[in-house]
């Protein structure tokens, strides 16, 4: 059996020497298979890999151990073996020669180990494995591929999203770079408590443990959709059960499981005309003949459908209308339930923004008043929490539920686990309602600002629009002939307020904008406002 041999280039630091300590080293790998005198001056049969290149550093922050486990793994993968020479010292030796404790040397070399770097040969010592993880987490370089001369021919489904995006537009997601953009409902997510948020999540991963990390419940975790229930019947006047929950990435899948469990190819989707673009997207997307309904100062406008054209789905933002802001009449609540049910359609209630209202206590939503199962309720996090979340929930009738976790399961199984059992904590030990109450007075007090200042700098360009509701307004241009101006001006200073036309299918729009307020401070209200109107004035008078 062969013995141990360091490979000794140079005359060794005595190990219990300090400067030995800093900046220890070792001979250069050696890889000759020749026997090699060792530093005790005998002679072994077989060569063993050294460290010259090893630089212990006591004054850095990085632990000894990690620098050591960096540094050896740096040395075997840039070097090649034979099988007679990839024996390694042991760690009594390495640590005598580096001067440093044999722990120190067994933790480098078990992450080594635990990370297939090294092999043990019982009774032979420890190898440098073959192959190194390296070489078989890398693919093998492909040969250059002949370019395809034909674009791909994309599915119709994908070239009939009405998506104008291109390239890097998509790189900062919907709300675009950061800076004051006043692009509309964005929420204050510096305020949010990423601590709290972090010191829960802590908690459930050291109380769940490996449990989090499995294949998770397609319906969503047990415990948040039952906080989700009960929140929902206290504030929200909903009338459910936690097994009728579907915790989902957000309305835009609730949208999308909505439209698969109800919609065949071709069949009619009702949605409000101006409404929100991803439900166009979505329903489109989902295979649904999209049908724009224009809305009046009560909601969305009930026509008796033919027959051929009567809707599967009719989605509606009653809390809140998006984008104008309207809250939707009890009369007219009352009557689109009766009208889903004589169609025998569904209502899809996006109750996207009913937490942050400012003029007294929120209407309950619609499913609250529906005794017949025809309310698909969808809740979101995006702008209670944060919107990377990727966290709603759809409170559907009873006989969907079942139908709707199928699809879950098939889209993608299942949201994020610790994250659902984090946010359950948050709602079950309070800190959900307290974070509501603290922005809903934050988003209060800003929008007072930004009313108050827009009308002083900009009113001579426009009106603005005061729902009683959400994170954003409308603001409509004064004179027609003035948009393309201010178009350009918001380009060239770099605000994005959303042109309302985007929001409309087939009703005329007239010009106006969408002004977010809500993410931005007071002094950066009105230095964004400030810019925008001196650049107006400039150009237009
Ligand atoms: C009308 C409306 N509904 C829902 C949402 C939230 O969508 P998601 O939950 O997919 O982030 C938004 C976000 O801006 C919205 O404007």
């Amino acid at each position: 059996m062969p013995m141990l041999l360091l490979m000794i280039g140079k005359k060794l630091p005595t190990p219990n020497s300090d400067k030995s300590r800093a900046g220890a080293q070792l001979p250069k790998f050696s890889r000759a298979g020749n026997p090699t005198p060792n530093f005790h001056g005998k002679r072994r049969r077989h060569s063993i890999l050294a460290f010259e290149m090893v630089r212990l550093d006591r004054a850095a922050a990085e632990p000894l151990h990690q620098q050591l486990y960096r540094q050896i793994r740096d040395e075997l993968t840039s070097a090649s073996f034979n099988n007679n020479s990839s024996r390694l010292p042991s760690s009594r030796d390495l640590a005598l020669e580096l001067g440093v404790s044999r722990f120190t040397v067994n933790v480098a070399f078990s992450r080594l180990h635990a990370e297939g770097y090294l092999e043990s040969k019982i009774g032979s010592g420890t190898f440098a494995a073959k192959p190194l993880p390296e070489n078989f987490l890398r693919a093998r370089t492909a040969k250059a591929e002949p370019q395809i001369e034909r674009p791909p021919r994309l599915s119709e489904r994908v070239r009939n999203i009405p998506d104008h995006r291109v390239g890097r537009q998509f790189d900062f997601g919907i709300a675009g770079p950061p800076g004051v953009s006043f692009v509309p409902a964005v929420a204050a997510l510096d305020e949010f408590p990423i601590d709290i948020w972090e010191r829960l999540r802590a908690q459930v991963l050291a109380q769940k443990g490996a449990h989090l990390l499995q294949y998770a419940s397609s319906r969503g975790d047990p415990d948040l959709r039952k906080a989700l229930a009960t929140y929902l019947c206290d504030h929200r006047g909903a009338r459910c059960h936690p097994d009728q929950i579907i915790v989902t990435a957000g309305t835009q899948q609730a949208m999308m499981i909505s439209a698969m469990a109800l919609v065949n190819r071709g069949e009619v989707a009702w949605i409000e005309d101006p409404g929100f673009y991803q439900a166009r997207r979505t329903f489109g997307f989902a295979g649904a003949n999209v049908v724009p309904r224009p809305v009046d100062q009560e909601g969305i406008t009930i026509a008796r459908p033919s027959k051929k054209r009567s809707p599967k789905i009719i989605y509606v933002t009653p809390s809140h209308q998006f984008p104008l802001g309207m809250t939707m009449s009890l009369a007219r609540r009352t009557a689109l339930i009766d009208f889903a049910r004589a169609c025998d359609a569904y209502i899809f209630e996006d109750d996207h923004n009913s937490e942050f209202r400012y003029t007294g206590p929120p209407l309950p939503c619609l499913q609250g008043l529906d005794k017949v199962g025809r309310v698909i309720y969808s809740g979101t996090l995006s702008k209670i929490l944060y919107p990377s979340l990727r966290l709603g929930y759809i409170v559907a009738p009873q006989q969907l539920v079942e139908p709707m976790i199928k699809i879950r399961a098939v889209m993608d199984q299942h949201s994020p686990a610790i994250d659902q059992a984090t946010l359950a904590r948050f709602l079950t030990e309070g800190f959900f309602l307290t974070h509501i109450k603290r922005m809903r007075k934050l988003y209060s007090d800003r929008r007072d600002f930004f009313i108050e200042q827009f009308k002083k700098m900009l009113g001579k360009y426009f009106i603005l629009e005061i729902p009683e509701a959400g994170l954003h307004f409308v603001a409509w241009v004064r004179q027609k002939d003035q948009m393309r101006v201010i178009t350009r001006v918001c380009t060239d200073i770099g605000i994005r307020p959303s042109p309302l036309s985007s929001c409309f299918m087939k009703v005329e729009p007239k010009p106006a904008l969408t002004f977010g307020f809500a993410a931005w401070s007071r002094a950066q209200i009105r230095e964004g406002l400030g810019k925008f109107a001196a650049t107006l004035y400039s150009k237009l008078n």
